[in-house]
Parts: C-alpha cells; structure tokens; sequence
C-alpha cells in the first residue's frame, strides 16, 4: 500500500478556501485544514507549492475557510479543478469586506489573516490568525478513501 492510500485513511471533513489575489478570487477544495489554537484563534491548512493559486494564497494576506455541509459534494468536485471562473460559477456567494469569497450553504466559515508560512516537502503550511467566523447548525461533508460521504454518529 503507498503512503498515499494510507494516509486516505484518515477521515476528514472538507473545505473551500477562498482568497482575492490581482482583482481575481481564487478558490480551491482542501481537507488538510484544522483547528489549532484558541487563543488567539487559530487554523491551519496546507497547499501544494505546484498548485496554480500557490501564489494567490500565499501573498494576499488573507483567506476564508469554507466548512462544506453533506450536500455540498458537487461544490467540492467544482473546486477541486479547472479555470478559477469556472469554479465560482452557478455557486451563490458573498463578499466580505476583505474580498473574500464566503459560500453560501456552508456550516461554517473563518476568515483569517495570514500569519505564518512554514515549508514542508511539496506543501507549505498556512497558518492563519480568525480575524471573523460562523457556523450555523447541519452536517458537516467527510471524506475518506477518496469517497465523499455523511458521519453516521453511534446512537448517544
Ligand atoms: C477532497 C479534496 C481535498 C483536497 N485537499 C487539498 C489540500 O488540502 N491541499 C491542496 O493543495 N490540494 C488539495 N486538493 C486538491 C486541490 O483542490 C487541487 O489540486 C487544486 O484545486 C488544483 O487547482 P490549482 O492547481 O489551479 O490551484 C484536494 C482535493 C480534493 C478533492
């Protein structure tokens, strides 16, 4: 088994991060994000150094996470490739004050200042300071063996 195949193991929620970079937003589906402090208010994502938007997420300063809910998985397939228009189409939105893209119909959003960029092999880590958030009640998108799926909790 490939370090790969064993690292989907590892189940995970699902995001889309957002960013404005050059008069253009930028979007892309990532599930390496996570909380980290909260005090100061903290996350973390990675980004592969290859990937198209590197640079529009590394130098704009800022970033907005969006928490997809379980009926958000064609938003997540959306995201994941293609010219960035493309990936904004057909989906509702709004702008913040700092340019970013916030998702409509997502169950939580936080909106960072970009504090810290930390190499890491093929990736670099962004690690952001919550400038804004909220959530809203539903489930969250899991994803695991590269398939999208719902949590089933155990009764209580
Ligand atoms: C479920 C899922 C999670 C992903 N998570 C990440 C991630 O954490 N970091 C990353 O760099 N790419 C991740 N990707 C891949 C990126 O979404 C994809 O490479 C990117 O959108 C390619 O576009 P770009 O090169 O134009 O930026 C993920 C893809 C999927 C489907």
């Amino acid at each position: 088994m490939s370090i790969k195949e064993a690292m989907s193991r590892f189940t995970t929620g699902v995001t889309v991060v957002t960013t404005h970079f050059e008069g253009q937003d930028w979007g892309m589906t990532c599930n390496s994000f996570n909380t980290v402090s909260l005090e100061p208010a903290m996350v973390l994502w990675s980004i592969r150094k290859e990937a198209h938007s590197h640079q529009a997420f590394t130098q704009s300063g800022s970033y907005l996470v969006n928490v997809l809910q379980a009926d958000q998985k064609d938003t997540a397939l959306q995201f994941a490739s293609g010219p960035q228009p493309e990936r904004f189409a057909h989906q509702a939105f709004e702008h913040t004050a700092l340019n970013n893209v916030k998702l409509q119909g997502a169950v939580a959003w936080f909106e960072c200042r970009l504090v810290q960029l930390v190499s890491a092999g093929d990736h670099d880590i962004l690690i952001g300071e919550v400038l804004g958030y909220g959530s809203r009640d539903g489930d969250g998108l899991v994803y695991a063996n590269r398939h999208f799926g719902v949590l089933a909790a155990f009764e209580s």
